[in-house]
């Protein structure tokens, strides 16, 4: 029996309407008054990259061109804010924003693009003021400072002295309340969303507000915890939820199985065991892989194996689904009308274990399953198969677009001037 048939999910569609009714309440880039004036505009340029710092998918550069362009022909002054990875709160070589700057000068070659060395302070107060008509400022990495996700007010005033007003098209990182994508519009007058957040959000939530059923949601990926809070809502929503990647051997660990030096996190095993037993009293069919490819070190394997789950030795590093899950993995995705997929299957990054991934992929974009990609390394995965325009919808949004479907009105939407 599918979800749709016992669950009356009328309370589901309503919250997200409501935050839909909300959304279109907030001003947009074309709602403001913005010619000459300095904007900041939030981005997530948080891309992906290799071991080299090569970024992989450049699709969250990409797509805020609409947005630059629009401020450009108004004749603004851009001040560019965006984190990179999760660097603890202090300056990680690795994480600097410089890693952005040349593909940002690449896809902008007829402006001028400045570097600032940080994103707060009198030297970047300097710059931003001296900045001229349709130049750009790239600020540095907010997360240096452990200010920026604790959401501090004073450090939010310093980066609101930058601008006069704001404009946020980061939607991957709309679910976050920190100061660079919340706290900083408690002092600004004037604030909208750019038009990449606009079509995030105006798809995913038509998607979910109806989805086609049966719905299937695979969750992947090394995230778990941003994982589990959804996974909490999709009991009873989603007729089938298939889990792999490294999320699946803490799902594997709760259920007893040895699971060997595979990624793990060991504080959400009882969140987890509670979620297995909800989904068995309910509707909800979790699947787990039946088999794994292991191998013996990740970075220079000696050998790769495939082992059925009972048979994961001490020294082994899940790495991928083996056949026997994506034989089963295929034929329930076969029989749905409608797939979220958030989270890669495997470490697709390397060939040799990027098999799962990619034979799901190929199997959902051959069979014309309508499918919607959410997250940095699930859209870099369509992307490294070629399949990133034969997808329903690729969103540059992981966490955010779980947030949405647990029909949350974001953040940095909310805290958006009313029309
Ligand atoms: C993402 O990649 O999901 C966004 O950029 C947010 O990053 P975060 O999960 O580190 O806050």
């Amino acid at each position: 029996m599918l979800v749709s048939e016992i669950k009356d999910d009328a309370d589901y569609i309503q919250r997200d309407l409501t935050n839909m009714l909300k959304f279109r309440d907030k001003k947009s880039i074309t709602d403001l008054d913005l010619r000459n004036k300095r904007v900041l505009l939030r981005v997530d340029f948080n891309v992906p990259m290799d071991e080299h710092g090569n970024i992989t998918d450049a699709r969250r550069i990409r797509y805020t061109l609409p947005t630059i362009h629009y401020l450009l022909n108004e004749n603004c002054r851009i001040i560019l804010i965006s984190h990179l990875g999760r660097p603890k709160g202090e300056v990680d070589k690795s994480m600097r924003i410089a890693n952005i700057y040349q593909r940002l000068k690449e896809y902008c070659p007829l402006s001028n693009i400045l570097l600032a060395d940080d994103c707060i302070g009198s030297d970047v107060e300097k710059m931003a003021k001296k900045l001229k008509p349709r130049e750009l400022l790239l600020l540095e990495n907010p997360r240096f400072h452990p200010e920026e996700k604790e959401n501090d007010e004073e450090f939010a005033k310093k980066l609101a002295k930058l601008a006069d007003v704001y404009v946020t098209d980061a939607f991957a990182t709309a679910h976050r309340k920190h100061a660079s994508t919340y706290g900083v519009c408690n002092y600004l007058e004037e604030k909208g969303y750019g038009f990449l957040l606009e079509k995030e959000m105006k798809f995913i939530s038509n998607c979910i507000a109806k989805p086609k059923r049966p719905l299937t949601v695979i969750l992947g990926g090394k995230k778990v915890e941003d994982k589990l809070d959804v996974i909490k809502y999709l009991i009873g929503v989603a007729d089938n939820i298939l889990i792999g990647g490294g999320m699946a051997f803490t799902f594997l660990l709760a259920k007893g199985y040895a699971i060997g030096k595979s990624i793990k996190d060991l504080s959400k095993l009882d969140e987890v065991r509670q979620y297995i037993v909800e989904a068995n009293e309910s509707c909800t069919r979790i699947y787990l892989p039946r088999d794994v490819i292991v191998c013996d070190e990740l970075d220079y394997p000696t050998k790769i194996e495939q082992v059925p789950i009972t048979e994961i030795r001490e020294n082994h590093v899940g790495v991928d689904i083996g056949e026997e899950t994506i034989k089963t993995f295929k034929k329930i995705l076969n029989e749905s009308k409608q797939v979220i997929w958030q989270g890669p299957l495997g470490v697709f990054e390397k060939t040799e274990f990027e098999k799962g991934t990619k034979e799901i992929a190929t199997h959902l974009v051959e069979n014309h399953i309508y499918t919607i990609i959410g997250g940095g390394d699930s859209a870099a995965s369509f992307e490294k198969f070629g399949f990133q325009d034969e997808v329903s919808f690729i969103s540059t949004g992981g966490g955010a677009s779980l947030e949405l479907m647990k029909g949350t009105l974001l953040p940095a939407v909310e805290c958006l001037s009313d029309k």
